[in-house]
């Protein structure tokens, strides 16, 4: 995430992640899932732009960047709102979540006007939602000078949603707990993706609650070396994702992709999230470029060729 502030404005550019690993360590008394995930913010971005307002209110206005509005795929039970579609009620959206919050814990009654130019699908497991929140919170830390210390805007990210403290953190990180409590990696160098995100999501909660606990979880570690090693067939061997039979019992996306990916000479392919993405990592940006163009024309959903990096 990068943040850019004017006396009139802030501007904040909000990265998606992916998922190179997750581990399902067991179900929790709060109805939450107890994870061991690695994440990477990737260059696909959403934008912020922060302005202050009069009125006291905090308003938004969302939209999709140009071409990046596409029709909406039938719903299913257990569908997410749809990758095109966004939360009618702005209050539903996790940027008016996080914003209220911060006022109520600074005990302030500013107002903000938020321009959010949306690029990451929503329900596609890339923690669209959750990096613009992490976005709105820093951004409005600054414009409202409140100088909130980064242990409490992350206490107030982790309430907001479980992958939005990842973002404020920034950077490669191993995440434990239900995602909240954040190992921070440091620099991993740049890794290669390709990308695609089908037209229909799927709802996180619906496959938290199809998947089983691991009987004998994985450990992180080996991706953590294989990662700071930079050998890509190394770090093939490690990705894992624990969710990907659950959502594969919701949609028949998963199948589709993790099909079309075997025709190519990828180093792994996996799910990110919950889905409904799936990514492959390649050897360089040019191996990324040559299998997203490849994969653009089959009707898929959005693909992109993009490389690790906040
Ligand atoms: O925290 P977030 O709002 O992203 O979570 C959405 C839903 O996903 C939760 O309500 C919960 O049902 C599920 N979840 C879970 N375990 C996690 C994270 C999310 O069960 N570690």
């Amino acid at each position: 995430m990068w943040l850019r502030a004017s006396p009139s404005a802030v501007e904040v550019c909000a990265p998606a992640k992916l998922n190179l690993f997750l581990e399902v360590l067991g179900r929790r008394a709060d109805g939450f899932h107890e994870l061991v995930t690695l994440m990477v913010p990737i260059r696909l971005h959403d934008r912020l732009r922060l302005t202050p307002a009069d009125d006291g209110q905090i308003e938004l206005d969302c939209r999709w960047a140009a071409g990046e509005r596409r029709p909406r795929a039938p719903d299913t039970a257990d569908a997410a709102p749809g990758v095109a579609q966004l939360p009618a009620d702005p209050r539903q959206n996790t940027v008016w979540r996080a914003l209220d919050a911060l006022r109520r814990r600074a005990g302030v009654d500013h107002g903000v006007r938020v321009q959010l130019v949306k690029r990451i699908p929503a329900g596609a497991g890339l923690a669209g939602g959750s990096s613009d929140a992490a976005a709105a919170l820093a951004g409005a830390n600054r414009l409202w000078n409140l100088n909130l210390p980064a242990g409490e805007l992350q206490s107030m990210a982790a309430e907001v949603g479980s992958d939005v403290p990842f973002f404020l953190a920034g950077g490669a990180a191993v995440c434990r707990g239900r995602g909240e409590r954040i190992e921070p990696l440091g620099r991993l160098g740049n890794w290669s993706f390709v990308v695609v995100s089908p037209e229909a999501g799927l709802s996180t909660a619906a496959v938290f609650r199809a998947c089983r606990p691991s009987p004998a979880p994985r450990p992180v570690e080996p991706l953590v070396a294989a990662l700071r090693s930079g050998r890509t067939s190394d770090a093939a061997r490690q990705l894992h994702n624990a969710l990907e039979p659950a959502a594969a019992s919701l949609s028949p996306w998963m199948d589709r992709l993790r099909d079309e990916f075997r025709r190519h000479d990828v180093a792994a392919a996996r799910m990110s999230g919950s889905g409904t993405s799936w990514f492959a990592l390649c050897r360089s940006a040019r191996h990324a470029r040559h299998v997203a163009g490849a994969l653009a024309g089959r009707g898929l959903g959005r693909v992109w060729a993009v490389q690790s990096g906040a």
